[in-house]
């Protein structure tokens, strides 16, 4: 596994981190067993970097994380996420309700210090004011956390995000649907030295190519109850992407996937080849699709003619369909 440097806040990170929404049973139930299995795989192989949240699964899969992670060498970084929890989301921020969420996120994730806190899909106006980024620093020196980076819904709220010259990181949705950020993001993050975090790098599963028009998902499964936006942000869940739309967009895609290469694979190192990005934070549903993530870092990169074809794919048919702002 290769490692890249997290923008400013220089944490060396695994190309390939594991994103841990699932271990709160977003993506259907999970048992504690299955959750230990997917974080014990991702060590083994070389991942270092793990992105939770304290709202996935109410506290779950930062417990989970925390408790495999409990004993882990000072290599392996952390980073979780603070504003949509309730009476934080959409207007409760304080930099008592910011002690408080931190103070329940260091009991679970079993750390004094978190590694990197993220703002999580915050109100824009909140970061256009911008105060909030003061409270982050006041955490930063009291010493509850290293680095403090934003996850974000648009470009827009990146570029605001990214003027803060001690931002670590910005987390962010690209993948081959979702590729504004070449050409409007990547240049002022590599300028300002922030780091970019990819989620999202399937399309919540969809470029794995896996799915068909008969595919369900369980009740409790955002793939089910938020296809089409009814619970949060309609460009979260398959990125915006109506999903038999997706379908077909995937099979256009997979024209320029070499033969070797799984569409996951393909997916993944489509975005590993932009130097500006840190790293990837997929999410698993099971050890095995770990190890086949983790083995996108070692493939060679896809030629300069594969990357414009699919680059005119997206600006020719792909952008049009994606149902919210980015
Ligand atoms: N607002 C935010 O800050 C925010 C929002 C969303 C996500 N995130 C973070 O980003 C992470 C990644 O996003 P995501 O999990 O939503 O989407 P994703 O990484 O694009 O897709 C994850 C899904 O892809 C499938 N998959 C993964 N590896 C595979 C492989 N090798 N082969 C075949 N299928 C594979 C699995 O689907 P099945 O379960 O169907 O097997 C898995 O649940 C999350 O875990 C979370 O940490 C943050």
């Amino acid at each position: 596994m290769k490692n890249r440097v997290l923008g400013s806040s220089n944490l060396s990170v695994s190309e390939i981190g594991l994103g841990c929404w699932q271990l709160g049973g977003d993506f259907g139930p999970i048992d504690e067993s299955r959750a230990t299995e997917i974080v014990e795989t991702a060590l083994q192989q070389g991942i270092t970097f793990f992105d939770t949240a304290d709202v996935y699964g109410a506290g779950q899969s930062e417990s989970y994380l925390g408790k495999v992670l409990a004993q882990a060498p000072a290599n392996i970084k952390i980073a979780t996420k603070y504003g949509r929890g309730p009476g934080s989301y959409p207007d409760g921020y304080s930099v008592t309700d910011l002690r408080d969420s931190l103070r329940r996120a260091q009991d679970r994730l079993q750390r004094d210090c978190i590694d990197l806190i993220q703002l999580h899909c915050i109100p824009s106006e909140v970061m256009q004011h911008g105060e909030i980024f003061d409270w982050l620093r006041e955490m930063q020196q009291e010493g509850h956390v290293s680095h403090f980076g934003a996850s974000v819904e648009t470009v827009a709220d990146a570029l605001v995000c990214a003027a803060h010259s001690d931002l670590a990181s910005v987390q962010i949705i690209f993948n081959l649907f979702r590729q504004r950020p070449i050409k409007a993001l990547f240049a002022k993050a590599q300028e300002n030295n922030v780091g970019i975090i990819v989620r999202l790098p399937l399309a919540s599963g969809l470029l794995s190519g896996k799915y068909s028009s008969t595919t369900t998902f369980a009740e409790s499964d955002h793939r089910n109850y938020n296809r089409n936006g009814d619970a949060f942000n309609v460009g979260e869940t398959f990125s915006g992407i109506e999903f038999s739309k997706g379908l077909a967009l995937v099979e256009k895609l997979g024209v320029h996937k070499p033969n070797d290469y799984t569409m996951a694979q393909f997916a993944q190192r489509w975005i590993l080849d932009q130097p500006a990005v840190s790293t990837i934070i997929t999410g698993a549903s099971s050890a095995e699709q770990v190890v086949n993530n983790v083995s996108v870092s070692d493939l060679a990169s896809l030629d300069a003619d594969v990357h414009d074809a699919l680059f005119k794919l997206y600006e020719d048919e792909i952008e049009q369909h994606i149902r919210c702002d980015i």
